[in-house]
Formats: structure tokens, C-alpha cells, sequence
């Protein structure tokens, strides 16, 4: 596939308000929720560049920096860094805000791996990435050196299923 597009192009924002169905019982964001946020706004990212459906292949660490307080907003910010032949690497940050005095801090980060696949649900190709910015052409640069990591950590994880199995109880 030769088209390209732009990190604008995928650039995809949530923003949501902290209410109690969704606090722990600190009165601070339940941790799971953050990451099916991340899981969401990252997936619209890989489908608005793809223009296809798309699955998660991987997450890389997510470091809960700050607390997301109960009625804080909640912003995630995504877009595509950087693309291999079927696979789109995303990178999230998520911003909370004190909605009464308007303090904000980056309460998390995270990179995940998506993978666009046909209607038989076998990885299909992608448009090639193109970053604009600095801080576009910085995550660019950077992506191989993740993209290896995660290779490393995806053979890991095969032999682990393999050596751990299936066989317990349930
Ligand atoms: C991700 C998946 C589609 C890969 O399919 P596959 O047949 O193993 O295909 P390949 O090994 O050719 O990998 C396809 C691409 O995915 C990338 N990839 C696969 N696993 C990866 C991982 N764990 N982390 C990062 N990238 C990964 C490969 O590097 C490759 O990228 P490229 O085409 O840009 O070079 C398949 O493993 C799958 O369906 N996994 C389950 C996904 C899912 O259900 N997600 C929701 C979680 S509940």
C-alpha cells in the first residue's frame, strides 16, 4: 500500500467526567476504567488512520502518574506514531483536570500496538505514516527501538503460554 497519511489525521479526543460509578473506594479513578479509555480512544485512532477494523495487539506499560479524583475531568488525547506493514503503534496521553480551579496534570501515558485486519480477521495493510511536528517526528524516531522491545516481549509471552499451558482446574 503506498498512501500516506498524516498523526493529524488519526488525532482522536475523549474527555469524560470522574463520577462514583466509576471511582474505587478512594474516591479516585478505578484503574481499569482509565485503561479501557485508553483501549477506546486509541482503537478510533488506528481505525480513523486505517479506514479498517482493527484489534489490540498489545499495550505497552501504563504508569498511573497522578489520581483522578471524583468529578476531575478526564481527557485522553491519541493519535498514530508510527506504522509497519499491518500494525499502527498509538501513543495516549491522558490529562486530568480539577473542572474548579483549573489545575491539570498528566495522569497517564501509554503506547499500544493495533493491528488492522480483514473481514476474515487476518492483519491487512495500512497506510504509511507521516509525521509534521517535533514531538511527532520525536515519537517517530523513537518507535523502532518499541517495536523491538515488544518482539522481544512477544516471544517471551509465546514460550510463557506455552511452558504455564492450560491445565488448571477450571
Ligand atoms: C494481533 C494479531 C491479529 C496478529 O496476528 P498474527 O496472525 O499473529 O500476525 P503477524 O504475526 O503477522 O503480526 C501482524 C502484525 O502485528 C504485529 N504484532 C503481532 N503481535 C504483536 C504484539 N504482541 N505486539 C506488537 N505488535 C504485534 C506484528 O509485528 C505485525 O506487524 P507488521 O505487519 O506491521 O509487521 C493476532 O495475534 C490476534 O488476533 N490477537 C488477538 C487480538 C485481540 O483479540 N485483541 C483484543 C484483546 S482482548
Amino acid at each position: 500500500m503506498n498512501e500516506t497519511k498524516t498523526c493529524r489525521d488519526s488525532f482522536t479526543v475523549k474527555t469524560s467526567i470522574v463520577l462514583p460509578p466509576d471511582t474505587n473506594t478512594y474516591g479516585t479513578l478505578f484503574g481499569g476504567k482509565l485503561m479501557a479509555y485508553i483501549d477506546d480512544v486509541a482503537a478510533i485512532a488506528a481505525m480513523r488512520h486505517g479506514r479498517r477494523n482493527v484489534v489490540t495487539a498489545s499495550t505497552d506499560s501504563v504508569d498511573f502518574l497522578h489520581p483522578v479524583y471524583e468529578g476531575n475531568s478526564v481527557c485522553l488525547e491519541a493519535f498514530v506514531t508510527y506504522t509497519g506493514r499491518t500494525s499502527m503503534e498509538i501513543f495516549v496521553k491522558v490529562i486530568a483536570e480539577d473542572l474548579l480551579t483549573g489545575g491539570r496534570n498528566v495522569c497517564a501515558m501509554s503506547f499500544l500496538t493495533m493491528v488492522a485486519v480483514d473481514e476474515n480477521g487476518k492483519p491487512t495493510p495500512v497506510p504509511t505514516v507521516v509525521p509534521e511536528t517535533e514531538e511527532e517526528k520525536s515519537l517517530y524516531e523513537t518507535a523502532k527501538e518499541r517495536a523491538e522491545i515488544r518482539k522481544r516481549r512477544r516471544k517471551d509471552s509465546e514460550a510463557r503460554a506455552k511452558t504455564y499451558g492450560t491445565g488448571l482446574p477450571w
